[in-house]
Formats: structure tokens, C-alpha cells, sequence
């Protein structure tokens, strides 16, 4: 393990628990994640902890069974020199702990309000006497243990923050770590940089050294088969792979027949000049029988994703026979498909399952996600570093389960023919636009709704695009893009003009959240 210095932020089961370590990582320096109960003796073993914080979650202090650290933290905390801030739930808990008081509020505050700063030495220097805070919670602190002073209130809450100045010890109510709170990341630095002293820089190259030497320590010489989908995150982790174990690494791309048009010839191509073994399997027939007649978007997921699988252990299978065992699976999951399938915290809510993290029970191969701590964007960033081209860089996500989240109801060859048409002129005309490099996303979804229309003089009866264009940090949350009206005009008319099937287009104007990106 490297000798670094370290913020670990301990999950509560937040669902912004992995922005916090984000947060401070843009901050230049290393952070991670741990389990709320890790016992003292195996932070010992991590070499270089200035700080820790604890994460916000959605349980209530008082509570039976809700996760709580033991006083023993506290005491190797104080030894050790390690200040502490809690945020949200961690702001209730540090004084639940320590002898002072959590009540629950009688109505739930959420959103955005105004931070009253009543000391500027640490936490808070360089803040105004106020500023907009973003909250979200159901309990709060009316009593602070010995040794505690209050540094800050909202209308709502009296004890907003609080400092242990002796212990070195703060909290804080509202989530710095969204940007919905102004000066969140200027708070962070305070702690990070300024009460924990941290001094050295963390960049993208530390990552890549360090993940290079925990992949070599987990597979060794052993093979790995790599699942490959051409997009960003799937391509840095096999070129990651491939540094590392080199002729070991098997890349395999399923053309799962629910892809963009041209889209399988056009991965093959590109893995070809970044020299990485590749091995095509056509499976599109097996996924499209399997998913006859299934409507629900969670089933659909599942199939697709068992489906994967299966056809990966057929493979590996079949390539043991000349090349030897295969020990490993890889794969380019990434934080957000974690958070969501809520893989990363017992406490966590389900909103989606993200084929890459749900594994059918029984999976034989071994998995290796070099990627799985990182955001798209930070992923990008490893790209660029490991010198791939702008081409595969900035290439759109596209999720695992393909054009069958985009269809809404059952998936047919039709319906995917459809869509094939109506995204390629969506793609072809943000291609053309100023647009090009500022979406996370373009694409359309086929609605099974028919509606009436007229083209010529006869009318039509026939089914509606969606059409979806979303700008975004990380998919965690994300905007509707705010398209020209003529763009829209554009792509509307030439669907409407040139795939037979739909006679009426409209556009998505949702945010995440409330919505999410895909439809399904
Ligand atoms: P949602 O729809 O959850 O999407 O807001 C967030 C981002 O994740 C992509 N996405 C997926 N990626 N497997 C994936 O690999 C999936 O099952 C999946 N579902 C959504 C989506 O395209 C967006 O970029």
C-alpha cells in the first residue's frame, strides 16, 4: 500500500457517502471509503490518516440497529491526532454518543436554507455571517456533550454546527458536499487542508500506479477474461488490465443484438488499433428469444444481465479448453452503476439494477472492477492519462442493457429497428450542433403509445419518440439540455420524415432527480 496521507469517510449508508471521498479526492488528496464499524485496529494498518469524517444516512441515531460507532473510535481518534467531522446522521451521532441529545423534528426539513455563522476560526473561515446551506433530515441535535460549542443555526435548527475544539472534533447538519450548499467545498478544504493539516497532492497518475499494483496483487498471473462494451469505462479498464497481465487478458464483446446501429462493428475496429485481443460472440438471437414477451423494465435487466453472464462462462469455458483456466471476470463498473443497483451499503435504497453489479447466484468467475471507486469523469481522466484517444474518451455512456431500456414494454426486432433510426438522426444532428461535447447523453426512446396524425392527406395512427438530451457531472443527478428550438424542429421532422412507425416526437424536459436518465 502506498504511504499517503488519507481522509476516510465512514458510510453510514448516505447516498452521497461516496461524493464526500469524491469531494476531497478534487481536492488533491486520497480518500477512502470504510464500513462505519471498522474496528481501530485495522485503521492502524492503514499507513497515513489525517481525518475522518462520518457520512450522512438515512436512519435516525436513537433508533434499534441503526449503525453507530463505539466509543473506542473516539479514544484512537484523540491518540492518534485524527480530528473528526460529522455530516448529517454523522452530526447526530457524534453527540448521541458522547452524552448529548437527538430529537426527532416534528416536520422533515429539506432543501435549501440559511446557515447563521457564528465562528469563522476553522470550520468556517472565510464564510459570510450567512450562507445557503442544503439540508435533508428528520432529527437534529438539541444538546451538546461536554467540551461542545455550537458554531452555527438555521431558523430551523438551533445546533447546525458544532466544534470539540480540545478533541478536534465538528459537525456539521447540512451536506457540504452537494453544490446546492454554496460554500461546501470551501468547508471541506477548511477540514481537510486546514484542521487535518493535509498538505501533499493526489493526482489521476497515483490512482493509476496504485491501481496497477492492487491488480497485480489480486490476479497475479492468473487469466482474465474481460467483458468489453467499447464505451469509456469498460475500454480504460481492459487497457488497465492489459498493462498489467498483457497476453493473460481475453477481451470479449457480446453483441447482445439490442446495440446502435453499426455500433458492433464499430467497437471491434477500435479495439483493433489499441491492439487488445478481442473475440466477438453474436448472441443477439439468444437475448431477443429470452426476452419475448417481457414488459417489466427489472425483468428485462435481469435476463439481459443473467444472460450475460452465462454467455461469459460459456465462453471462458470453451477458451479453457486451449488457453488454460480462467480465474477472472473483468469488468469497467463504476461507482454510480454501484450506488444505484445499492451495492455499496446494506442501508442504501434499490432504484435501478445496473447489469454489471447484479451477478447471478452460482457465477463461477471471479470479478476484477479496477474501475469500481471512480466516477465517469474521473475515469475520463484515467483515459487520457493512459493516452486513448478524444474518440473513446468522450464516447456517450450506453447502459449495459442497451436499447431494451429504451423500448418501453416487450422488445422486438421491430421496435428495435425503430429506435435504431430514431437515434441515428438524434446522434447525426447533435454531431452537427454546438451540442456535441457538452451532453452526457442524446438519445431517443420508443413509447408504446399511439397517437393520431396526418401526413399527406391521409391520417396516421402510429407510435411516439421521446426524445432524451441530459447534461451531467456524473449521471448521479443531471439536467435536461436545454436544446435550440431548432435542433429539436431538425430531429422532430426528419424522424417524423424518415422512420416508419412514428408520426410524433417529444422531447423529455425532466430532471435527475425527480426522474432518472434511461426511461427504464
Ligand atoms: P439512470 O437511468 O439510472 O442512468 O439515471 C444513469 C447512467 O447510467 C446509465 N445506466 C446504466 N449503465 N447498466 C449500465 O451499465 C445499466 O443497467 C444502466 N442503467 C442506466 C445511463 O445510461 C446513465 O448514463
Amino acid at each position: 500500500m502506498l504511504n499517503r496521507e488519507t481522509i476516510i469517510v465512514l458510510d453510514f449508508g448516505g447516498q452521497y457517502t461516496h461524493l464526500i471521498s469524491r469531494r476531497i479526492r478534487e481536492l488533491g488528496v486520497y480518500s477512502e471509503i470504510q464500513t462505519y464499524n471498522i474496528p481501530p485496529a485495522e485503521l492502524e494498518k492503514i499507513p497515513d490518516i489525517k481525518g475522518i469524517i462520518f457520512s450522512g444516512g438515512p436512519n435516525s441515531v436513537y433508533e434499534r440497529n441503526s449503525p453507530i460507532v463505539s466509543k473506542e473510535l473516539f479514544t484512537w481518534c484523540k491518540r492518534s491526532k485524527v480530528p473528526i467531522l460529522g455530516i448529517c446522521y454523522g452530526h447526530q451521532l457524534i453527540p448521541y454518543i458522547l452524552g448529548g441529545n437527538v430529537k426527532r423534528l416534528d416536520r422533515r426539513e429539506f432543501g435549501k436554507t440559511v446557515l447563521h455563522v457564528e465562528n469563522k476560526e476553522d470550520l468556517f473561515q472565510g464564510l459570510n455571517d450567512n450562507e445557503i446551506v442544503w439540508m435533508s433530515h428528520g432529527d437534529q441535535v438539541l444538546e451538546l456533550p461536554p467540551g461542545f460549542e455550537k458554531i452555527g443555526y438555521t431558523d430551523n435548527c438551533p445546533i447546525a454546527a458544532y466544534r470539540n475544539i480540545n478533541d478536534r472534533i465538528y459537525g456539521v447538519q447540512f451536506h457540504i458536499e452537494v453544490r446546492h450548499t454554496e460554500k461546501g467545498y470551501k468547508i471541506l478544504e477548511n477540514f481537510v487542508r486546514g484542521i487535518c493539516g493535509c498538505k501533499t497532492s493526489w493526482e489521476m497518475e497515483n490512482w493509476i500506479e496504485e491501481a496497477i499494483q492492487n491488480i497485480r496483487k489480486r490476479v497475479g498471473g492468473a487469466k482474465v477474461i474481460m467483458a468489453v462494451s467499447g464505451g469509456v469505462d469498460s475500454t480504460v479498464a481492459a487497457v488497465l488490465l492489459h498493462r498489467v497481465v498483457g497476453k493473460n487478458l481475453y477481451c470479449i464483446f457480446v453483441d447482445n443484438g439490442l446495440l446502435r446501429k453499426k455500433e458492433a462493428e464499430e467497437v471491434i475496429s477500435g479495439f483493433k488499433r489499441l491492439n487488445l485481443p478481442i473475440h466477438f460472440v453474436d448472441a443477439g438471437e439468444i437475448f431477443l428469444g429470452r426476452l419475448e414477451g417481457v414488459a417489466d423494465p427489472e425483468e428485462k435487466r435481469r435476463i439481459i444481465a443473467e444472460t450475460f453472464i452465462r454467455i461469459f462462462e460459456k465462453k471462458a469455458k470453451e477458451l479453457e479448453n486451449t488457453w488454460g483456466k480462467i480465474e477472472y471476470l473483468g469488468q469497467g463498473t463504476i461507482y454510480p452503476d454501484r450506488v444505484e443497483s445499492a451495492a455499496t451499503s446494506k442501508t442504501a435504497v434499490r432504484i435501478k439494477s445496473h447489469h454489471n453489479v447484479t451477478l447471478p447466484e452460482g457465477m463461477t468467475l471471479k470479478l476484477v472492477e479496477p474501475l469500481a471507486s471512480l466516477y465517469k469523469d474521473e475515469v475520463r481522466k484515467v483515459g487520457k492519462a493512459l493516452g486513448l484517444s478524444d474518440d473513446v474518451i468522450w464516447r456517450q455512456p450506453f447502459p449495459g442493457p442497451s436499447l431494451a431500456v429504451r423500448i418501453i414494454g416487450e422488445v422486438t426486432e421491430e421496435k428495435l429497428s425503430i429506435l435504431r433510426e430514431a437515434d441515428t438522426i438524434i446522434q447525426e444532428e447533435i454531431q452537427k450542433s454546438s451540442f456535441r461535447n457538452r451532453l452526457w447523453q442524446s438519445f431517443a426512446v420508443l413509447l408504446p403509445v399511439k397517437s393520431v396524425g396526418v401526413m399527406g392527406d391521409a391520417r396516421t395512427y402510429e407510435n411516439v419518440i421521446a426524445v432524451r438530451a441530459v447534461e451531467s457531472e456524473d449521471a448521479m443527478t443531471a439536467n435536461f439540455a436545454k436544446l435550440d428550438w431548432d435542433i429539436l424542429e431538425r430531429i422532430a421532422s426528419r424522424i417524423v420524415n424518415e422512420v416508419k412507425g412514428i408520426n410524433r416526437v417529444v422531447y423529455d424536459i425532466t430532471n435527475k432527480p425527480p426522474s432518472t436518465v434511461e426511461w427504464e
